[in-house]
């Protein structure tokens, strides 16, 4: 896959693209029937998001979506991942899908589909209709049933046209930065409620799975429609080999990483995860049949990735009751940083880290399709006194992450397709507009789109479906 002028060739039918979320975009928010979701109040509520940022406005794509469409066709991006708004589809979490809804979603699937790009839709990237949460949120089981109903009725109007669905991104988020630490929505710091919400999910996964595959699993020309989630996966290093340090690795990568890789891959929890959690809770909340319902085939997993962790063991209880704490019950871990280069959200540059877990999961759970589909980099962006914005840094990073990507594949990895987080500048979650990741940047002011530097290196990618060597 190397040809002799040096060039890093891909598979052919290798899938580019890019990847956003509603909420982090869309804007008009109260619009064609929308009604708020967990992310509107939190981001509403003061001191929760950086500046006082919201996703009201965002990048207004809502109404241009026809120009970030041309933007993603200039990409030479294959395939487009987008979420759809739940709260747009369904706002107030339950019912009939909402007709002003529905039709946005069409009109954005059609006006890709006239480019050439192939959608790639995500079911829920984190914005639940708040009514959904005042009836208790994911950490409730009825939320699972109400997801589940949910993905059949977006599927049922959109399988002609959609061929990839994904039903959740990054669950680990959803449920622990939503309800242990509480830095994401709903803002909650409830330990036990996270490791209720983790289990809802996943179970919401596979019911919506069912759901889906309940109307047909082929479009209205006969093809396979094919059906996944996405999971964000890092390795988890022990800084040495000492037991206590090894033993903090263990339980960090089984919140982290096991805990969604387990049910959804084996069709059960780690019997060590669960008694790391006893500490906290015991797994009630797990009916019999759950794990048979969350294992529900999947043909595909996306896996987003950032960094690795390095940890090592604390020296305090593993449990401190009171402490928003992401680890439920491994409070005590130490996080160690290394000596590497950093994005501008402080995220350590380790490319290895990509390979590590691309191989980690062929080898422990696979073989079976892999998908990047999230990747990429926040860096201090800037517009030039011509116009332009240079951006080698993030040339730097994708390049060493695709390089590495391509070394996975041709040691027989069976990776498949690549999205590049993120298309646009936009709403960064709890660090609103403070930080950018896009290959095209968005003057929020004016709203318009100034493709950066990667983006015209990415388009080079796509065409040439592979990367010139360096130098
Ligand atoms: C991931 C999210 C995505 C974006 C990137 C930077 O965790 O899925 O929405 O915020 O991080």
């Amino acid at each position: 896959m190397v040809s002799e002028n040096g060039q890093v060739q891909f598979p052919e039918g290798f899938v580019w693209g890019a990847a956003t979320a509603s909420y982090q975009i869309e804007g008009a928010v109260a619009e064609g029937g929308r009604r708020p979701s967990i992310w509107d109040t939190f981001a509403h509520t003061p001191g929760k998001v950086f500046g006082g940022d919201t996703g009201d406005v965002a990048d207004d794509h809502y109404h241009r979506y026809d120009q970030d469409v041309a933007l993603l066709a200039d990409l030479g991006a294959t395939h487009y991942r987008f979420s759809l708004a739940w709260p747009r589809l369904q706002p107030d979490g339950r019912g009939p899908l909402n007709p002003a809804g529905a039709d946005f979603y069409e009109r954005l699937v059609d006006a890709l589909l006239a480019k050439g790009v192939q959608p790639w839709v995500t079911l829920y990237h984190w914005d639940l209709p708040q009514a959904l949460e005042d009836a208790g949120g994911w950490p409730a089981r009825e939320v699972a049933s109400r997801f589940a109903e949910y993905a059949g009725l977006a599927y049922e109007r959109l399988r002609d046209r959609v061929v990839h669905w994904t039903t959740l991104n990054e669950p680990w988020c959803a449920a622990y930065l939503g309800y242990a630490d509480g830095t994401h929505a709903p803002g909650r710091t409830e330990p036990v409620a996270a490791v209720r919400a983790a289990h809802h999910l996943l179970l919401g996964h596979g019911l919506a799975l069912q759901a889906m595959r309940a109307h047909g699993a082929r479009g209205a020309d006969g093809t396979q429609r094919s059906f996944g989630i996405t999971l964000n996966l890092y390795p988890v290093d022990p800084l040495t080999e000492r037991d206590d340090d090894r033993d903090a690795a263990r339980r960090i990568d089984g919140l982290f990483n096991r805990q969604f890789l387990g049910p959804v891959l084996r069709g059960r929890y780690p019997a060590d995860l669960l008694d790391d959690l006893a500490l906290v809770t015991e797994a009630e909340h797990v009916h019999d049949g759950d794990e048979q319902t969350i294992a529900e085939p999947v043909d595909f997993l996306g896996i987003n990735y950032y960094s690795r962790m390095v940890v090592r063991a604390g020296g305090g209880q593993r449990h401190q009751p009171g402490t928003a704490s992401v680890w439920v019950a491994s409070n005590d871990v130490e996080f160690v940083s290394r000596d590497l280069p950093r994005t501008e959200m402080g995220w350590e540059v380790d490319a290895q880290g990509l390979y590590d877990v691309l191989s980690r999961v062929q080898r422990e759970y696979g073989p079976l399709p892999l998908y990047v589909t999230e990747n990429g980099a926040a860096y201090a962006d800037e517009v030039a006194a011509d116009g332009t914005v240079a951006d080698p840094l993030r040339v730097a990073y994708l390049d060493s992450h695709f390089r590495t990507a391509h070394r996975a594949i041709a040691d027989g990895i069976d990776l498949r397709g690549y999205f590049v987080w993120t298309l646009i500048d936009n709403f960064e979650w709890a660090w609103g507009f403070s930080k950018r990741f896009g290959l095209v940047y968005v003057d929020y002011p004016t709203q318009r789109r100034i493709p950066k530097q990667s983006a015209r290196w990415f388009s080079e990618v796509t065409r040439r479906n592979g990367l010139l060597s360096p130098g």
